[in-house]
């Protein structure tokens, strides 16, 4: 990978100057060849806001920067927390860009901005006009929750919207484009497609995309799979396997922290008996993309076939043939519909319609299957030329047949000798450890969240970093669940890790949780963020992270003596300080 370069949080700069900078350097940095931006003097300035939990939406605000410089505009580009919210009103044009985490939630880099924003002091913003796009993924409840909020308050509050609000699924790319390019038509500036800005190509300025000099989510790398070790023991119920993938020759740099996308094919049995129940060979050519390639190929590679769409469960549904599915159709039974998709895939779906469905009819309502995330488990500094992933597999049995995650079983099963996994470096918004080697770092991370602290561990080890490291680890049983058990261990004993507190869920009649040890250990996880230390969670998004933070509140309330309000003030204070990072799905 390329990575960026930025201006350090050290410079004489304040937090607006530097993303200024920053937002110049991305644009400068890509893989464009010599096109140099038009200077931004005398240009007309462009805000470019971005709330972000995994890079998605910072990327994408980098690379609509980047473009709008080729169109005269002088953009500054920041995550909505880092902008001086004040300043709103006066901002002219602005772009918001935002993914959506929990239950429609601005992510964390945003959540400070969204709570001014929505707050009742929040100023009239007559003149500030506005344009929001939100990323999303419409397995998850509330599509584009964020995004929605941010559109409706600003409009609440006055701002003129300069296009309709923009929503994209998990593979946002075509519809970001076009977005973007609706945004250009309305604000005008020299034409040249947005096409190689957003898919991370450039353009040459003479209309022929220059392919990218790097390997990116574009054009990601094919990896030598060099290790795959089940990490549970006999007797668990999980199965958590840890990977080493090769980079060697690819020019991929990573940091710990940043996570891997892995573009996954599907299960060549599921696939099979897709094109049964399509009544299709598997020769017949189809199109994707302006490529044309057979469709058990498609199948394979470029359609999601496990999670159905809405779009196709409202076919089936609106035909009436669907075994009480029509009736779940109706808006006051979303909630009924969720629980019927859950644990069904395309197949399912289709199997109610009693003759099969036409690859026409069917094709243009399957989503394009879409690269996984994973928080790496390496520091590049301990392997060189390595990444490490630490991916639980994910297996269930539902309506009678056995059902597999696509990505994680990709890697546990049928990434052989001879195959490749495509792989490509997703740089992290701000999750690492502290550019301070001697500032203490607490880490919450159950489970798979304890992937980036093993990065993070061996980082510190590797730099002979000083500050006092904290890990909270907790699975289900310690006999079968000690993820990493020799090596954390070691790390105890030689004191790179100055506690380790486990939480081991079902070794007991009452379940303890990571959040129980720390308040446990309130006192001391008080003095340690006096003290400085970052505060860092990883894992399940649903239900641990939002009972860690709880705990957090109550931990700053108790052992703090604050109050509910100075504990949020307080958790606010440490997110703006970049002192309290998650990285959680
Ligand atoms: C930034 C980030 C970092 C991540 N890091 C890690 C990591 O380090 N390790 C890790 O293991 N994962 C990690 N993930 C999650 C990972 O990206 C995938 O979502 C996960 O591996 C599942 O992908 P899959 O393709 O195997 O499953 P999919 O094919 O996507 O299937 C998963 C879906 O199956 C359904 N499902 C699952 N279980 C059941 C059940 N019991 N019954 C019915 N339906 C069910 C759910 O709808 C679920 O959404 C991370 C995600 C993000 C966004
Ligand atoms: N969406 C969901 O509901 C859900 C739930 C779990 C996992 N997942 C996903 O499953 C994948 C793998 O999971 P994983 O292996 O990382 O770990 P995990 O299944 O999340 O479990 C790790 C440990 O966390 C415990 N745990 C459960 N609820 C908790 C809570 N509210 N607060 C703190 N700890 C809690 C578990 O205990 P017990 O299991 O004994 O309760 C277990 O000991 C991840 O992708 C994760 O996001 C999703």
């Amino acid at each position: 990978m390329n990575s960026v370069p930025f201006i350090p949080e050290s410079a004489p700069f304040t937090v607006e100057q530097r993303a200024w900078l920053n937002g110049f350097l991305a644009g400068l940095h890509s893989s464009a060849p010599a096109a140099a931006p038009a200077p931004p003097t005398n240009s007309e300035p462009l805000l470019i806001l971005f709330g972000s939990q995994t890079g998605t939406a910072e990327g994408l605000a980098k690379k609509m920067a980047k473009e709008s410089q080729q169109r005269g505009f002088a953009p500054k580009v920041l995550a909505l927390n880092d902008y001086e919210s004040a300043n709103l009103a006066a901002a002219g044009k602005t772009v918001i860009i935002s993914s959506t985490w929990g239950d429609g939630e601005p992510p964390d880099n945003a959540a400070n901005f969204w709570n001014w924003l929505n707050a009742d002091s929040a100023p009239r913003l007559e003149d500030l006009q506005f344009a929001v796009l939100g990323l999303g993924d419409k397995n998850y409840s509330d599509f584009c929750g964020a995004s929605k909020k941010f559109d409706v308050r600003l409009e609440a509050l006055g701002a003129k919207r300069l296009v309709s609000r923009g929503e994209c699924d998990a593979d946002y790319e075509t519809a970001a484009k076009a977005w973007i390019d609706g945004l250009w038509e309305k604000l005008g500036g020299t034409a040249q497609g947005s096409v190689a800005a957003v898919n991370g190509s450039a353009n040459n300025g003479h209309g022929t995309p220059t392919p990218p000099a790097g390997h990116d989510k574009s054009n990601p790398f094919p990896a030598r799979l060099l290790k795959n070790v089940l990490l549970n023991q006999p007797g668990s119920s999980k199965e958590v396997r840890h990977y080493e993938i090769s980079l060697a020759g690819s020019g991929l740099n990573y940091e710990a922290g940043d996570a891997l996308g892995v573009v996954p094919v599907n299960c060549p049995e599921l696939v099979e008996d897709l094109l049964a129940a399509l009544k299709c060979r598997g020769d017949e050519p189809v199109k994707i993309d302006a490529t044309e390639m057979p469709l058990r190929e498609a199948l394979t590679r470029r359609y999601e076939i496990t999670r159905p769409t809405q779009e196709l469960i409202t076919l089936v549904g609106e035909r009436g043939f669907a075994n009480g599915l029509s009736p779940l159709l109706a808006a006051d039974r979303r909630d009924d519909l969720k629980r019927w998709i859950f644990g069904r895939d395309v197949l399912d779906v289709i199997g109610l319609l009693p003759a099969p469905m036409t690859l026409a009819e069917l094709l243009p309502l399957l989503r394009k299957l879409s690269p996984r995330l994973y928080s790496i488990s390496s520091s590049p500094k301990a392997h060189p030329d390595e990444v490490h992933l630490t991916v639980s597999a994910v297996r269930y049995e539902s309506h009678g047949r056995p059902r597999k995650g696509v990505a994680s079983t990709f890697l546990a099963d049928r990434v052989g000798d001879a195959e490749f996994v495509k792989v490509f470096v997703q740089p992290s918004h701000g999750f690492r450890p502290p550019e301070n080697g001697e500032a203490p770092m607490i880490m919450v991370g159950p489970g798979t969240g304890i992937a980036p602290f093993r990065a993070f561990l061996e980082e510190r080890q590797a730099t002979g970093a000083k500050g006092k490291n904290w890990l909270f680890f907790g699975d289900q049983t310690r006999a079968a669940d000690f993820l990493y058990a020799e090596q954390l261990t070691a790390w105890q004993q030689s004191g790179l890790l100055t506690r380790l507190d486990l939480a081991f869920s079902r070794d007991q009649a009452d379940k303890i949780y990571v959040q129980n040890r720390m308040l446990e250990n309130a006192a001391e996880l008080w003095a340690w963020l006096e003290a400085g230390a970052h505060f860092y969670v990883c894992g399940d998004a649903s239900r641990m992270a939002k009972d860690v933070d709880a705990a957090l509140h109550t931990i700053i309330e108790t052992a703090g003596g604050k109050s509910a309000d100075e504990a949020k003030a307080y958790v606010a204070r440490l997110k703006t300080d970049k002192r309290y990072q998650r990285d959680v799905y």
